[in-house]
């Protein structure tokens, strides 16, 4: 892993968006894991910023999301796909049938994981994946667990994850119980990955993530095993290498 420290947000949202507009400046029909929450909200506007100013184009891009909420429905504001309309998509010149989120109100979820596995197989493989992290470690949605899965799938969300994004809501009851997220093995599959991790409270969690035993019950330890893996963050950690 490869660890970049910043002294503050705005510096590491502009890094973090140079990483993918150089990825797409070398591969114009490059694949891209795209991520929600808090956290990469101000590199999306980087990212828009730069597109404004007719310095990338993303016309023949394709992305994959992570995650999305199981029975919200997509016109609900906090569903993962108006976000990434609302802070990504409708600002740029991405094709709409090139963007991926996972269908959280299919009739049969687990069927929906499959033909989202298989649309991400033919593409070859996601070249970077845009990461974020839960205050418990998970990635996705793939929350700590004695086993993780490989593959898209439905999870319960923890009670800690449901509080964490409650802010997104008026209240708690409103957050669904439920998401579907790529799988581990998906994750893992990517060229590489940029893990973005914001607010010193996370520090803890970063640290067992880079330094801790690789265990299912942190799911983000298991990116100490892929060999492209840069962190981008302000928190006060380091990467200790042996
Ligand atoms: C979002 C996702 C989650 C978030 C994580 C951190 O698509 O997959 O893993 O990255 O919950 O959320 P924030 O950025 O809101 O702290």
């Amino acid at each position: 892993m490869i660890l970049h420290k910043f002294k503050n947000q705005a510096d590491l949202d502009r890094a973090a968006a140079d990483l993918f507009i150089s990825v797409v400046r070398a591969k114009p029909n490059a694949v891209l894991g795209m991520a929600t929450g808090g956290t990469p909200v101000g590199l999306y506007k980087e990212i828009v910023k730069t597109y404004q100013q007719g310095l990338v184009s993303f016309k023949e891009v394709t992305t994959f999301n992570l995650d999305e909420y199981v029975g919200l429905p997509v016109s609900h504001p906090e569903s993962y796909r108006s976000f990434m309309q609302t802070n990504l998509f409708d600002h740029i010149d991405i094709l709409a049938e090139n963007t991926h989120v996972p269908n959280g109100n299919a009739t049969d979820i687990d069927a929906e994981g499959r033909r989202y596995d298989e649309a991400i197989y033919q593409q070859g493989s996601v070249d970077m994946q845009l990461l974020g992290i839960g205050g418990n470690g998970h990635i996705g949605f793939n929350e700590p667990d004695d086993e993780l899965s490989r593959f898209t799938h439905k999870v319960t969300l923890k009670e800690s994850t449901r509080e964490a994004n409650k802010r997104f809501f008026n209240s708690i009851d409103e957050v669904p119980t439920h998401a579907i997220t790529m799988g581990m093995g998906s994750i893992l599959h990517a060229k590489a990955i940029l893990l973005v991790v914001k607010g010193q409270e996370k520090a803890e969690i970063l640290d067992r993530t880079l330094n801790g035993p690789i265990t299912t019950q942190v799911p983000a330890s298991l990116l100490q095993t892929h060999p492209r893996v840069i962190v981008m963050t302000d928190c006060d950690v380091t990467y200790k290498v042996s």
